[in-house]
């Protein structure tokens, strides 16, 4: 058997004709740039996460640079970003002037340790952006209270989290800067690039609308210099026939989660923690295990394909290496965690014989390798 990592065609067979119609209509329409499938599709997103206003832009990466932009960082202003996270995190600060701080992040959520966050605000200190990271929300209670003692904007990036939810309450429904990526392998993905910043603040999202289209309240009227970062008529209209499928999809994402964790209950691969009560959307289904390369392997040669998120910490990444981030030694949790995590396939249509089949291979892998051996060094991890 194969199985992929994720499966995009099984996805689209499920409403092919709605789809090739909603394509077409825009087709036909030759209304490809803004317009109202766009400004459709803005209002129902906004709506599904709690936010009065959403603005679509061209992806995710650059729905949290407009977002910095929009929140008035600059040069020189230091930004709190996980060290744990996908590189456009640290980038998209990067790209709207400002320096990324890299922060641990905790072994067990894989958020942004607030605790080491507190430790890491200077004078220079104006943002930070906790990243919901493999679908699970983060607990923003302690975050509000240190921004709020230190006079800090929160952006959220939201690119792996849409539907989440923590204490009954939707991510994007707080009203501030919340970052979404529409890429396609997403929860909700367009059939492209495609991204959205939600608020509730009316400034911000004036802002943000001028800070998309170069700068521009009227055309060719240009206050700032912007960005060209739309959302184009096709993707929103791609993203409008799925959408109201994602809370199943979650759903189905949940389940299989389940599944795969009690199947590796009390084994030396550690399953994510699912919290009680709290929607995790399973964007990645993360493991840990002290024999992650052979595991991946084992895996591979099963047919069943993995992927590692992420295997280079972003403060070791060459990029902010060359900026001066700190070295090997800085980040532990997040350096050991770089060694040890597996995400396994995970997509809501995976079918029961394809969840079987991957709980087979996990536990022949278990007997194989030697528990002793394994739980030795996973228990020294972190
Ligand atoms: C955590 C995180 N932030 C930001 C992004 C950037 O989104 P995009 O690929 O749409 O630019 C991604 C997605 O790839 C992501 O996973």
């Amino acid at each position: 058997m194969k199985i992929p990592f994720v499966d995009l065609k099984a996805q689209y067979s499920g409403f092919r004709e709605e789809m090739n119609a909603a394509v077409l209509n825009v087709l036909e329409s030759a209304y490809f740039v803004g317009g109202p499938v766009l400004e459709k599709f803005e209002q129902e997103f906004a709506a599904f996460v709690g936010a009065k206003y959403c603005i679509g832009v061209a992806n995710g990466t650059e729905a949290i640079t407009l977002a910095a932009r929009a929140a008035g960082l600059k040069q020189g202003d230091e930004v709190l970003v996980p060290a744990n996270s996908f590189f456009a995190t640290a980038e998209a600060i990067s790209n709207a002037g400002a320096t990324p701080v890299f922060v641990d992040v905790d072994p067990v959520t894989f958020h942004m340790d607030v605790e080491l966050a507190a430790k890491s605000i200077t004078d220079r200190t104006k943002a930070m952006i906790p990243v919901h990271l493999y679908g699970r929300a983060v607990d923003m209670k302690p975050f509000e209270a240190l921004a709020k003692q230190h006079n800090l904007t929160i952006i959220e990036d939201c690119a792996q989290a849409h539907g989440a939810s923590i204490h009954g309450h939707t991510v994007g429904s707080s009203g501030r800067l919340t970052c979404f990526s529409f890429y396609p392998g997403k929860n909700l993905g367009a059939f492209g690039d495609g991204g959205a910043v939600t608020t509730s603040d009316l400034e911000l999202m004036k802002r943000l609308r001028i800070l998309r289209e170069h700068g521009s309240p009227v055309k060719y009227q240009h206050s700032v210099v912007g960005l060209n970062s739309r959302l184009d008529a096709l993707q929103a209209a791609v993203l409008s026939v799925k959408l109201p499928h994602l809370h199943r999809w979650n759903a189905a994402r949940r389940d299989h989660a389940r599944k795969l964790a009690a199947a590796l209950e009390g084994s030396p691969i550690i399953a994510p923690v699912i919290p009680e009560g709290d929607e995790h959307v399973f964007h990645l289904f993360v493991v840990r295990c002290s024999q992650r390369d052979e595991l991946k392997h084992f895996l591979d040669q099963k047919g069943i394909l993995t992927g590692i998120h992420y295997p280079v910490p972003l403060h070791l990444t060459g990029a902010y290496q060359a900026l001066g981030a700190p070295g090997r030694g800085s980040m532990p949790v997040t350096e050991t965690l770089a060694g040890e995590i597996l995400s396994l396939p995970m997509y809501a249509e995976m079918s029961d014989e394809q969840i079987a089949y991957v709980i087979h291979a996990l536990q022949e892998f278990i007997h194989i390798y030697k528990p002793a051996e394994l739980m030795e060094i996973s228990g020294a991890a972190v």
